[in-house]
């Protein structure tokens, strides 16, 4: 009887050790592992609220998991610099599919708009959402002369890279089948960075060994102060730039002319 109680106690205890030094282990391990930081937590969360937004509005057009369907392009590796300029500028989520998907108004706040990015941008690795010094010279502190010497850099990289579609002020311009490259005078610069870095729909993209960020930073100062000029009068006539221009100067001025002295020919045959 007495050797019973002895086994039955014994095969009890085993069990009961094992989840003690269980607990012995887990919370030791509690106490050693280091806390995870409130900043991974909180992209984690930042990450988990854009997935959310991602599977109701998004995933319908661009797949569950970002790859894709006959109705938009796959968003893995486009990086969170593309979901922030497409979603802040209202173009996405999409509403129906047109030649060219339009900027439109935007029904997320920003801090919706980077928690997508977020998510997106933990799908695969892709350029991401600009500091301020990457797009903007007010960083360098730089003196009047020095600013004037930018914009006019700024300008020249503008007219080789930008203006054959977006005009030489940055007013915009007409593009086959029915496309168009908007102005750009109202784009913020965070907008514009994003927009030369990813290169959205018709527009080709400019890496950083095409267009350092430096050189994407005199290109904005050039846009501001472009919008910031006076108008001067007359037409704008598209701002299309010297060659188009001369055109007019030429139909309307020698056009002019011509038809003054035909008249005065006219006149003088008439005279003699
Ligand atoms: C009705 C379908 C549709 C919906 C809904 C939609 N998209 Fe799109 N998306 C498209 C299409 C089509 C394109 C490609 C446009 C093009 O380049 O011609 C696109 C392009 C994009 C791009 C640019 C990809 C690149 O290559 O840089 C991003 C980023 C994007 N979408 C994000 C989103 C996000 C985020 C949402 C949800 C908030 C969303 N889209 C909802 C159809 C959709
Ligand atoms: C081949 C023609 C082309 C060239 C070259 C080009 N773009 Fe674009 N750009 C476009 C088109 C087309 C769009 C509209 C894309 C869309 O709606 O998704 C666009 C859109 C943009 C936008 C977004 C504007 C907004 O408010 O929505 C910016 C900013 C921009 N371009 C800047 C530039 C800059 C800066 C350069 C030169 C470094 C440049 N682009 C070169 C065609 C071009």
């Amino acid at each position: 009887m007495k050797k019973s109680t002895n086994l039955r106690r014994h095969a009890a205890a085993r069990p009961l050790l094992l989840i003690l030094a269980l607990l012995v282990v887990g919370l030791s391990y509690s106490v050693v592992s280091p806390p995870r930081s409130s900043a991974e937590t909180e992209t984690t969360l930042q990450i988990e609220q854009g997935k959310d937004i991602y599977m109701t509005t998004c995933s319908s057009c661009h797949g569950l998991g970002g790859e894709g369907t006959t109705q938009g392009p796959t968003l893995i590796g486009v990086g969170a610099a593309s979901v922030d300029f497409q979603m802040g500028t209202g173009r996405m989520p999409a509403s129906r599919l047109e030649a060219q998907i339009r900027a439109r108004k935007v029904n997320y706040t920003q801090e919706q708009i980077e928690a997508v990015a977020a998510y997106v941008a933990s799908l695969g690795p892709g350029p991401g959402i600009p500091e301020e010094s990457q797009y903007s010279l007010d960083a360098l502190n730089l003196a009047e002369d020095e600013k004037a010497l930018a914009i006019a850099r700024g300008g020249a990289l503008f007219r080789a890279n930008c203006s054959a579609c977006h005009g030489v002020l940055g007013g915009g311009g007409a593009m086959p089948e029915g496309k168009f490259a908007p102005n750009l005078t109202d784009t913020t610069p965070v907008h514009v960075y994003e927009a030369v870095r990813t290169g959205p729909q018709q527009m080709p993209m400019f890496s950083k060994d095409v267009l350092t960020d430096q050189s994407v930073s005199e290109i904005i100062a050039y846009l501001e102060a472009a919008d910031e000029q006076p108008n001067y009068g007359g037409l704008t006539m598209g701002d299309a730039g010297p060659v188009a221009e001369g055109w007019w100067v030429f139909i309307v001025g020698i056009g002019g002319l011509s038809i003054v002295a035909l008249w005065i020919a006219r006149k003088g045959a008439r005279a003699r």
